[in-house]
């Protein structure tokens, strides 16, 4: 047995109430990659409990903020492959460092709590990347359009996980909350900064926004469950 030196989140530990450090076991079972970007992580199997939480909720929340950061990383990223010598490269390539972050937090989350990726990485992984250059090919207006759509819809999906943690438990749940209402922060700026760079007039704006919508509101569905 070796300590896992991916597990790199022990205020989440604490806040769960454990002492003991989270190993990573060599069997079968024991670990496996992740491939969800931010570097090669591994989960670990570990004795160390999670007991108290309410685990298809934990569970549940991890996966899809996971998928959600990822997608945006994707986002961001085909958004830089079109517009990255742009007068906008620059603020784009701020807000992914951010997504970066959000990512990094979240793949030390999955290992802390024990999640597993979704199913569905390797398709929000081009899906993702098709939507930002997609996006951005229509001129930077296009490329706001859809950070506006993408970080109005995950900073209300934040919203609703903070309420159902705070409906749960907020004492058990207080760093998840915390990082949670950071990251919903975070979204919202990435929001206000797409509005500022005019968005709104980009061609079709309300069409765009509503069919980004309905994409990540199914991204969501699917990746909360598979
Ligand atoms: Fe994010
Ligand atoms: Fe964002």
């Amino acid at each position: 047995m070796v300590v896992c030196p991916a597990v790199a989140a022990p205020a989440v530990r604490r806040s769960l109430g454990q002492c003991r450090p989270l190993r990573c076991g060599a069997g079968p079972r024991g670990t496996w990659a992740l491939s969800g970007g931010g570097g090669s992580l591994r989960l670990c199997s570990t004795r160390a409990s999670l007991e108290g939480i309410n685990r298809p909720v934990i569970d549940r929340i991890i996966r899809v903020d996971h998928a959600g950061e990822y997608g945006a990383n994707r986002i961001y990223a085909g958004q830089m492959a079109v517009l990255g010598r742009s007068s906008v490269g620059p603020i784009i390539q701020q807000m992914w460092n951010q997504e970066k972050d959000h990512l990094k937090k979240f793949n030390e989350l999955m290992v802390a709590y024990r999640v597993r990726p979704t199913v569905l990485l390797p398709f929000w992984n081009v899906a993702g990347f098709v939507l930002g250059a997609g996006s951005a090919l229509l001129g930077k207006k296009g490329a706001m359009a859809c950070t506006v759509a993408v970080e109005e819809s995950i900073s209300d999906h934040y919203n609703n996980q903070i309420r159902t943690l705070v409906e749960e438990d907020p004492e058990k749940y207080k760093e998840l909350l915390q990082i949670i209402k950071q990251f919903r922060d975070d979204e919202r700026e990435h929001h206000d900064i797409g509005i500022e760079h005019d968005a709104e007039m980009a061609p079709a704006y309300s069409v765009l926004k509503t069919a980004i919508q309905l994409g990540c509101k199914a991204a969501i569905f699917l990746s909360e469950r598979i």
